[in-house]
Formats: C-alpha cells, structure tokens, sequence
C-alpha cells in the first residue's frame, strides 16, 4: 500500500495519476473537446461543418498546417500525395513474408515502419522543414496502400496498386475491392460515407494513440516509427476495437436467436456485467457529436446498397429500442461513433479486424498534427515519475542460501 504521508519524505513531491485522468501533458492548438457539451472542433472549425462541407484531405492540410488551404494550396498538396501514393517494390516481398493471418493491424505498424529504411533521411534529428514535410506527404500517401495491402495479404488475393486518377477514398477502396478479372468502381455514396467517417476520427486530443505518437516523437524519433507506435496503440480493445465489439455483440444476438429486448434487459441488469457494446461515452456525456453526423451516412449507405444482412437489421432493431428504453434515455446512453462506423464498415463489405486499420487511417493526420505541434514546440523529452511501492533496500542473499 502507498503511505501517502510519506510520499514527500521518501520520492520528493509527486503527481499521481494513474492513466492521466486529469493531467495535462501538452498545451496543444490542433482539437477543441467538451464532452458535457459535445463539442469537437479541430482548429476552431467545428466537426459538424467540417463533415458536411469539407473532404478528409482538406481536414488533414487544416489539422497540419493549423489553416485551411488556399485553392491553390490544396491543389499542390493533394498532387503531392498522388504522386507518392506507390510504394517501393521491395516492401511487396517484406509482406510477403507476412503468414496470411497476420492481423492487418500488426502489418500495418510493420510496413509504416519500414519506411524508416527507405527514407533513412527521416531519421536525422535535424531534418529541415522540408524533409520533415516530405515524410508528412509520404505517409500520407502511403498508409491507404499499405492498409488495402494488408487485407490483399490476408485474404490472398494479389496486390492492387494505386490508381491516381481517383480521390484519395476511392483510390483506397479499388485497392481493397478490385479482383484482376473483373471491373471495379466505388460507389460515389460508400466513398462519400467513408470520407466522412475518416474526418470524424482525424483527431481526438490526447488520446492513447497521439499520446504514445507524441511521447515516442519527444525522443526525437521520426515520424514513420512515431506513427507506426500509434498504431500499436490503436490496435488494443480498449482503444480502437470498439467498433469491432459492436458487430461481435451484433453477431451473438443473431446466434442467440436475435432477441434484441433480451440483450437490453441484460444490459440494464446490475448484477450482469454486460453492456451494449457502443452505447454511451468516457468524455461526450449528453452526445456524441461524432454519432449525430455518421448516422445520417450509415441511413444513406444502407438505404442505397439494400444490404441485405440480419446483423444490420439486429442494429436497427437494437437502436430503436434502446432509444425508447427509459434506463438507457435516462442515463443519456446514446449510440456513439464506433455502433454506427462498424455498421457501415460492415454494409460496405470491410471485415472485422479491418475495422482498427479503417481508425488508423482515419487518425492518422491528427497524429502527425499533434507530432509535428510536439517537435515544433521543442517538447521536452516524455519521462513520467512513478510512486515506488517495492522492498526497502535489502542484502543480497547467495543463492545456495535461499
Ligand atoms: N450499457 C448498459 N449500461 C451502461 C452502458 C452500456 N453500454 N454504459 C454505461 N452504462 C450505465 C452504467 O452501468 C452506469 O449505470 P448506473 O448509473 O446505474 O451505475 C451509467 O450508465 C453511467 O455509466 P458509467 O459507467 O459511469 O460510464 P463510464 O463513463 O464509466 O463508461 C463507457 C463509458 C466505458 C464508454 C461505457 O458507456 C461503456 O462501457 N460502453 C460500452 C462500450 C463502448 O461502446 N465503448 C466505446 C466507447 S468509444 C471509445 O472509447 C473509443
């Protein structure tokens, strides 16, 4: 046990604050979060008319550079990262040596890393501007083929490549979708839907993932292995698999018999330790912002794909009861972000463990943002202090005396 009136005598004054509740790390001017009131702005503007009136690209130059772009600024930067959207041929052997149920997430943080071999140039502490921006563009350009190669390896179908002439989420869907023998095109509706969900979850503060993105880049590492740490991060249950225990849950109801009311009562049940799984929120307490805006876009993806799926149906169902059930209105338990972005995932055909690497490729500008801000600030290195709980000292004991 700690003895609290000893902790000065025996460490010096310290903070303890186990998982940062309510400890800043950073002053930061990238996200702007109130969960009593369900707000979310990135740079001043706020989520709700960034989906509805701007792209993922233009939100990623916004959250990076702190400005929206120019016409003409917009231009040159989406050039740029359609020109680097290829990657280089030999990281197509490296994921060949990947087994074919590797999770995407685990090939993911492998390949963004390895472009610390194939730009060692980003490893230089001292990289100028210039370089710093080249790695920004790369990555960029990078992670949609790395994602969509990722699923290739593991359903074993070969590699699509990159095609330039298509906006940055119809691009990622070709590589996902397309099969060498048949013609492939994205919907303009599932591109839009995923366009949106991409924005909504292009940065959220200090979460898990930014903050091992920040304390990693505080060693002076680079941006590649910085990014590839945040993507470990994201990869755990706790963090970005919300979304996946949304269809889970989904799927036992369905093997259950699809007895929605059955599941609520569970859920409302003290001594069950069962929750609906994407109902409620650690920080949005009356809303989720982020909800409001994707369910309208998962009501247009369904509609305009006729899905027809029993899963989806049980969501449906479950939404509306849950909704009108007093326990969940009372307690302000709302769908958040993650029900519905795994529905959509779900209808337009991603599976499951993709569902974490969809996230990543979401946040991946709020994670160079809040790099790029870290490293701009001249940070100093992230080295918490802990509270020792162990043995006072003690001799050493032979080991033939033990
Ligand atoms: N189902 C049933 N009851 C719930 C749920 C739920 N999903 N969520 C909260 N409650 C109940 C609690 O039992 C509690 O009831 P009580 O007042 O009678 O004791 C009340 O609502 C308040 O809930 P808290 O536990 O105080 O809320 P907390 O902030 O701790 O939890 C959390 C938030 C973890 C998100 C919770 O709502 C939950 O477990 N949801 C399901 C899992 C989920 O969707 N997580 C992803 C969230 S998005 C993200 O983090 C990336």
């Amino acid at each position: 046990a700690i003895d609290i009136n000893n902790l000065r005598a025996e460490t010096g004054l310290i903070t303890l604050d186990e998982g940062y509740k309510n400890t800043g790390a950073t002053t930061s001017g990238i996200t702007f979060l109130d969960g009593e009131e369900g707000i979310l702005r990135y740079r001043g503007y706020s989520i709700e008319e960034l989906a509805e009136k701007s792209t993922f690209l233009e939100v990623a130059y916004l959250l990076i550079y702190g400005e929206l772009p120019s016409v003409k600024e917009f231009e040159q930067f989406k050039n740029e990262i359609t020109v680097h959207t290829l990657v280089h041929e030999d990281i197509k052997k490296i994921l060949d040596g990947f087994p074919s149920n590797a999770h995407p997430m685990g090939v993911l943080s492998s390949l963004v890393c390895t472009l610390t071999a194939f730009y060692p140039e980003s490893l230089d502490p001292n990289r100028s501007a210039d370089k710093v921006n080249l790695s920004i563009i790369r990555i960029l350009a990078k992670m949609p083929t790395f994602a969509a190669w990722a699923y290739k390896n593991e359903v074993g179908h070969p590699v699509n490549y990159p095609d330039n002439s298509l906006d940055y989420c119809s691009n990622f869907l070709k590589m996902m979708f397309a099969l060498p023998a048949e013609k492939y095109e994205a919907d303009p509706v599932v591109a839009d839907a995923l366009d949106k969900l991409l924005i909504l979850h292009a940065d959220h503060e200090q979460n898990c993932s930014t903050s091992t993105v920040r304390i990693v880049g505080s060693s002076k590492a680079s941006l590649y292995s910085s990014v590839s740490a945040g993507i470990n991060a994201l990869w755990g249950p706790l963090h970005g698999g919300a979304n996946q225990a949304v269809i889970e849950m989904l799927e036992a109801i369905k093997a259950d018999g699809g007895n929605v009311q059955k599941f609520i009562d569970k859920a409302k049940d003290k001594n069950d330790p069962f929750r609906l799984m994407g109902f409620g929120h650690r920080v949005y307490k009356n809303f989720d912002p982020r909800a409001k805006i994707i369910k309208k876009a998962a009501d247009n993806v369904l509609s305009k794909l006729g899905v027809n799926d029993p899963v989806l149906e049980i969501a449906k169902g479950l939404e509306e009861a849950a909704l009108k059930d007093p326990y969940f209105v009372e307690r302000k338990l709302y769908p958040n972000v993650d029900f519905y972005s795994g529905i959509i995932y779900r209808a337009i055909g991603i599976p499951t463990d993709m569902f974490t690497v969809m996230f990543a490729l979401g946040r991946l500008p709020g994670w160079i943002a809040q790099w790029k801000e870290m490293r701009e600030k001249n940070e100093p290195i992230g080295r918490p202090r802990q509270i020792y709980t162990g043995s006072k000292i003690r001799s050493y004991v032979e080991m033939n005396k033990r």
